[in-house]
């Protein structure tokens, strides 16, 4: 083999060695990708610097502890929204900058920018990528747009209303049971639990049409869906957890890989089931008698091409559904039941409002206007999902010239909904429960904005309603006060519960 002489460049013999040459080939090009990167860093910094910044607690993990899903990483980040009206920088470790941004004006500028140039960011949806694939929630724009296209228009209220039946009869069990503890004399429930577990027999009877009576004995396939929404939180909060290599070798990562096989043999099994009854022809006249579930839904639908979804793509929207439906609609839920017991005068106001005891109907939805501002001043104190995330592939001019960089070194930007909704300078006096407030759609963000806010928030507020409507005409709820531990103020699902005191009332009983 020739060899090469490095001479002219001072290294003589030495060079002429072919795995020095790769040596030095190689330690240059670390030492280009190092310098390429602390100038991106660099140009980074100088670029957000425009941006406020709260004071770091710890340089090493700079403000993590204000980004923590938690009671209290939630409450700073309520706080800091009002000290940083706008918007504010912070860091995740030494490292990692993100922007939070607190006011409508500013918010508008990122979520009216197309899916394309403001695609979530990686971080927020990788833990969750083995479970719910491409659904949706989290698929890339190309496959984004195509199915959020096609599944608009199938999800119109005509579908919507024969899911009215399904959501007061899944209600009627979670009373029944309340009735039966209640005469066996504990009026003391933790009204998540309660919730959680009537949201889940709901969604999973309108998604794959499949009782699994999770209410009133144990259900596997709930079971698994609870664990696989509680390992992604902890993986979540655990940054050693963040590294596929760690988490599948983990105990955690093998029961989430165990969790995801479970959850999705079964929606395989129910596609297949129904792909087998769906006929080829004359399908005006099967659907004629036929409630729609959310996966003849999925079946059904065509593309402009006239092209269906294939199963693994029905899977992963179906698997999103649920996950995207339960935990949000439920912490909704609770957070109501939780702010009309702490206001026993809004409580009753609901109640006073004319309907059937025995079933709520789809146009009664629109008889309930002020159980309807109560949901909607609930959600704005307590929104279900706090924050989303995005990252910019272009610049982003906001209104008052400043710039969010495009493609900056792992910039992540914070939709901060919880930060809006309090944000004082958007909303005088925002802490303050009042159902009659006057808000402007921008300032009240809970299903979030743009192009891709919630698909089925139509969907979640009939719930809601429903199940509202029923259960104040049956009990009601008093806060408990011999429950000294906690006080719930933001959220209450890493933390355990929400106890209130439930009361069965005569004037509505079954
Ligand atoms: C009170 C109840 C609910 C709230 C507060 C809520 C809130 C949200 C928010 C804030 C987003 C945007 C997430 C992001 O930008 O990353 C979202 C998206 C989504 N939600 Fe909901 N949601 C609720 C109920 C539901 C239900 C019941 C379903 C389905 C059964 C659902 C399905 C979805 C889906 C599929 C997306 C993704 C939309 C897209 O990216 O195109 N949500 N939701």
């Amino acid at each position: 083999m020739p060899q090469l002489s490095l001479s002219w460049l001072g290294l003589g013999q030495v060079a002429a060695f072919p795995w020095l040459l790769l040596l030095l080939v190689g330690a240059s090009w670390l030492l280009a990708r190092f310098l390429a990167w602390t100038y991106a860093f660099y140009d980074n910094c100088r670029r957000l610097q425009y941006f406020p910044q709260p004071p770091k607690q710890k340089w090493f993990w700079g403000h993590q502890v204000l980004i923590i899903a938690t009671e209290e990483g939630l409450k700073n980040l309520t706080q800091m929204s009002a000290t940083y009206p706008q918007g504010f920088r912070i860091w995740l470790g030494p490292i990692f900058p993100f922007l939070v941004l607190c006011h409508p004006d500013i918010i508008r500028s990122i979520t009216n920018a197309s899916a394309a140039i403001a695609p979530k960011d990686d971080l927020s949806i990788r833990f969750l990528k083995p479970w719910l694939g491409e659904g949706i929630l989290l698929s890339g724009s190309g496959k984004w747009s195509r199915h959020r296209r096609m599944l608009t228009p199938a999800f119109h209220f005509n579908i919507l209303k024969p899911y009215i039946k399904i959501f007061n009869r899944s209600v009627n069990i979670m009373h029944d049971k309340w009735q039966h503890l209640a005469s066996e004399g504990s009026s003391r429930l933790d009204m998540f639990e309660h919730i959680s577990l009537m949201t889940l027999d709901s969604l999973q009877k309108c998604i794959f049409s499949f009782d699994s009576h999770c209410q009133e004995r144990p259900s596997e396939y709930i079971a698994t869906i609870l664990e696989l929404s509680a390992l992604v939180e902890k993986r979540n909060q655990h940054i050693l957890q963040h590294m596929d290599f760690l988490y599948y070798l983990s105990h955690d990562g093998r029961r989430f890989h165990r969790a995801c096989r479970l959850v999705h043999d079964f929606t395989d099994a129910v596609i297949q089931e129904q792909r087998r009854t769906l006929p080829t022809q004359g399908i005006d006249d099967f659907l004629k008698d036929k409630t729609l579930d959310f996966i003849d839904v999925l079946l059904l639908s065509k593309d402009e091409d006239g092209k269906v979804l294939s199963d693994e793509d029905v899977r992963a929207e179906a698997d999103t559904f649920m996950f995207a439906g339960h935990d949000t609609t439920a912490s909704g839920l609770s957070w109501v039941l939780y702010n009309l017991a702490r206001h026993p005068e809004y409580q009753e106001h609901c109640r006073q409002e004319d309907r059937d005891p025995k079933e709520i109907e789809w146009y009664d939805l629109a008889q309930l206007p002020f159980l309807t501002m109560c949901v909607k001043e609930s959600l704005r104190l307590h929104p279900p999902v706090p924050y989303t995330s995005r990252h910019c592939i272009w610049d982003i001019v906001l209104p008052d010239g400043r710039v969010i960089p495009k493609d900056a070194h792992s910039l992540i930007c914070i939709i901060n909904i919880i930060g809006i909704h309090h944000n004082p300078t958007v909303l005088p006096f925002p802490s303050t429960p009042d159902p009659l407030k006057e808000r402007s759609p921008l300032a009240f963000i809970p299903f979030s904005v743009g192009p891709r806010n919630c698909i089925r928030q139509a969907f979640a507020m009939a719930k809601m309603k429903v199940v509202l409507a029923l259960t104040l005409l049956r009990f009601r709820f008093l806060l408990d006060h011999t429950e000294p531990r906690r006080k719930p103020e933001l959220i209450m699902r890493a933390e355990g519960g929400l106890w209130l005191r439930v009361e069965p009332l005569n004037a509505g009983l079954q």
